[in-house]
Order: C-alpha cells, then sequence, then structure tokens
C-alpha cells in the first residue's frame, strides 16, 4: 500500500446513494499517504453528513462557493491550486452533465474548472441513467478532455435494477489514483539526491545551519522512484518520512555529505543537487560548550568542499542537476553557478517570497540549461518535483545500442 504520499487530494461527493463509500475512500487514500479534503455538494448532504466526512478528514468539509468563512480559510482558487488531484466519487449523471457543459455554478465544478490537477470521476447512477445517449455523449466529451473514469461497475443496484452504474469499489479507485502517478521516465536510471541542511557544530550544543526542511528534496526523491528510478536520499537532518521505494542515507555536516555523496558515486547516472549545504564551517569545534565572557565574539570560518562541482568534475560524471537559491537577479546567478560549477540543468529557486523556497508547502521556479529555459510558476513541491523529472528525462543523453 501507498504510492501517494505527499499528494493533495480533493474528494468531491455528489448527490447520490454511493455517497456513502466516499467516507471509505477518503481512509483508503490518507492509508496511502495522502493529505484530503472533503467538497460536497448540496445534494451530497442529503446522503451523507458533512460531519462524517470532516471527522474523517481532520478538515472542514467545503460546501459552498460564496462561503466568507471558508475563503478566509483556503480559498476556491487556492484549493483549485492546492490539488494535485481531484476525485469526484460518486459523479452523478447530474454532475457529468453540468462538468461537461462547463458549468461553475457550485464550488464542486468551479474548482474542476479552475484546476491544473488531474481530474478523476468514479461515476455512479442508474443504469436505464448510465446508457442514456445523453450521459453517453457527456461522458465521451469528458473522456476526450483528458477527464479519467473510473468505472462504474456492473451489478445489482440500490433502486432495484442490475447492471452498469454501481460505483467502483473505494479500495480499488484508491489502487488506480496511486498509479496514476507512475511514469517510467527514467526507468533504468540511478538518481542520487542531496536534501535539507547541513549542520556546522560551534561546541557541543550549538551549529551553524539553515531553514531548509528537505521538503523540497523528498519531493524530487518521491518523484524520481514514481519515475521507476533507482532512487537514495542523502539527507540532513530533517522531520520528514522517507518516500516508498527510496533509500535514504542520512548525514549531519557538509563533510559527512560529500563523502556519502562520494562513496556512492560508482553507478549514479543522475545526481541532483537540492541540500542547502552550509558554505562554511567552523575552524574548530570546542571540546565544551563555549562561554559567554565578552560583549562580542569572533567565529573564524573555513569553506566547505563544494559537492556538486567536485560530482561534476569527475571523468565519468553523472547527468548534474543543481539548485540555486537567491534572493535578487535569480536567474543571472542561477546561469552563473550553472556554468562556473559546470552542471547540466540548474533550478533557479526564487527564496524571497514566503511562499515559495525554504520551508514553505510550495515553491516555484525556473530550470534553466545552456540552450532551455522553463518556467514553473507557484505550485506543490510535489508537481515541481515531478516537472523536474519531466525535463531530466527529455535531457538525458540517450544511449546508443
Ligand atoms: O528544503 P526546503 O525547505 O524544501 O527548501 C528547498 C530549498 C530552497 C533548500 C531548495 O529548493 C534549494 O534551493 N536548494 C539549494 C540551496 C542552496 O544551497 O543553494 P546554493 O545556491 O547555495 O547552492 C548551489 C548548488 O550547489 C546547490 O545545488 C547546492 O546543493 C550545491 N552546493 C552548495 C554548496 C556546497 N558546499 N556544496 C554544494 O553541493
Amino acid at each position: 500500500m501507498g504510492g501517494l504520499s505527499n499528494r493533495n487530494i480533493i474528494v468531491g461527493i455528489t448527490g447520490g446513494i454511493a455517497a456513502y463509500k466516499a467516507a471509505q475512500l477518503v481512509r483508503d487514500l490518507q492509508v496511502r499517504g495522502a493529505s484530503v479534503r472533503v467538497v460536497m455538494t448540496r445534494g451530497a448532504t442529503e446522503f451523507i453528513t458533512p460531519l462524517t466526512l470532516q471527522a474523517l478528514s481532520g478538515q472542514p468539509v467545503h460546501l459552498d462557493l460564496l462561503d466568507e468563512e471558508a475563503e478566509m480559510g483556503m480559498g476556491h482558487i487556492e484549493l483549485a491550486r492546492w490539488a494535485d488531484l481531484i476525485c469526484v466519487a460518486p459523479a452523478t449523471a447530474d454532475f457529468i452533465a453540468r462538468l461537461q457543459a462547463g458549468r461553475a455554478d457550485d464550488l464542486l465544478t468551479t474548482l474542476c474548472l479552475a484546476t491544473d490537477a488531474k481530474l478523476v470521476l468514479a461515476p455512479a447512477m442508474n443504469q436505464a441513467m448510465w446508457r442514456d445517449p445523453a450521459t453517453t455523449d457527456n461522458v465521451a466529451s469528458l473522456l476526450e478532455r483528458g477527464i479519467q473514469m473510473y468505472g462504474p461497475d456492473d451489478g445489482s443496484q440500490a433502486c432495484g435494477d442490475v447492471g452498469p452504474g454501481r460505483m467502483m469499489e473505494p479500495g480499488a479507485i484508491a489502487e488506480h489514483l496511486a498509479s496514476l502517478f507512475e511514469t517510467r521516465l527514467l526507468e533504468g536510471q540511478r538518481v542520487i539526491i542531496t536534501a535539507g541542511p547541513t549542520r556546522e557544530a560551534l561546541d557541543p550544543v550549538r551549529y551553524i545551519s539553515n531553514n531548509s526542511s528537505g521538503r523540497m528534496g523528498y519531493a524530487i526523491a518521491n518523484a524520481c522512484a514514481l519515475a521507476g528510478a533507482h532512487t537514495m536520499l542523502i539527507s540532513g537532518p530533517v522531520n520528514l518520512d522517507t518516500p516508498e521505494r527510496v533509500e535514504r542515507i542520512d548525514v549531519l555536516t557538509a563533510r559527512d555529505m560529500y563523502d556519502a555523496v562520494h562513496a556512492r558515486m560508482d553507478d549514479c547516472s543522475v545526481f541532483i543537487g537540492c541540500a542547502a549545504v552550509a558554505d562554511y564551517r567552523p575552524v574548530a569545534i570546542a571540546e565544551q560548550k563555549i562561554k559567554k565572557h565578552e560583549d562580542a565574539m569572533h567565529i573564524e570560518l573555513v569553506k566547505n568542499p563544494d559537492i556538486i562541482a567536485s560530482v561534476a568534475a569527475l571523468a565519468d560524471k553523472p547527468f548534474t542537476v543543481g539548485f540555486a537559491a537567491e534572493t535578487q537577479d535569480v536567474e543571472e546567478y542561477a546561469l552563473g553557478k550553472l556554468q562556473n560549477k559546470k552542471l547540466d540543468l540548474i533550478v533557479a529557486n526564487d527564496v524571497s517570497s514566503e511562499e515559495a523556497g525554504f520551508n514553505s508547502q510550495n515553491n516555484a521556479a525556473t530550470i534553466l540549461s545552456e540552450h532551455s529555459r522553463e518556467e514553473i510558476p507557484l505550485t506543490s513541491k510535489q508537481v515541481l518535483a515531478e516537472r523536474l523529472v519531466k525535463t531530466i528525462a527529455a535531457q538525458l543523453p540517450r544511449e546508443i545500442d
């Protein structure tokens, strides 16, 4: 089980008897590691209470488009951006028709229009309604737009009919959703990613470090594993779970990280340096806690090895991708680092805003090489990681048989 760690999923519930199954779906998605928010149509609340879904998801349930209180929490556009995936289960014939027509007359249809996230419907309705040409046309048109349909299953229905129209079982939906994120873009590649901060001790209780949470690097590791790569994370001290199918080595200092990286370079084909490595460390580490005597104190620092530059300088170097955390002239400095460190790609990361970069859930960046430029506007770190994996896969040198 798993496959949905770090995923933000909106479960949309519309007004049909199968709405009760949505409660199990929320649980199944959470067990697989997803963060879930629930959006219900007014019709859905006739079949299952928002309170049930609120208790299960641990989040307020979103009901109305024009709800001042909800907009002050997470507004509808923010919610549309937050989602990596919207799964409407059950999706009634009426909802399918409104979505096909491009209506935005309630919160759920509005979100579906406003999001860039993947959209999946699990239809559920009476078998005759499912077979009706109006529904058939609407479904065909949505499929053509890239919206996926799971089910409906065949079988006995609550109304007594037998035929196609039962909502697919929640466990099966969750399994399909998890596989949606798997690609084979990096199959056969051996990827090493550095993530998080390093810590440079001053004395037994104090250190120099930075605000890196590790989220960006861990999201990249998750995206690489989902893309089929053998993935290893070399991580500074962070408070995050290791993504599935990722091997993790914990380190503390920049020199530990350097050693851990070089001990594993032999068969590495892609190296991604996302860690915020301390550029300097104290010349000496005091054996005992430093006492405060003077008003001012001076710490002598010495430069740490540049891990990514040393990787890119190897005779048999992997495809090497760096990050540049900058607060001004972001692209100019990033391009300087691309050239000086002899990298294949660099992710120019403007860390001047609180919404992106260090220690936030989201990020925005520009992926640069000598001959390409790709801007990725503010999005979740997971989506950015997937875009980066796509770019790496497209730029990797092809092996000639
Ligand atoms: O961890 P999060 O909270 O999710 O935040 C993500 C992030 C902001 C840390 C990440 O997106 C990011 O920008 N990481 C790079 C941070 C950084 O140290 O940038 P830099 O411009 O100082 O370094 C340039 C490149 O050299 C980086 O690839 C860095 O890993 C590498 N480097 C730097 C110094 C050093 N001694 N060795 C290195 O390998």
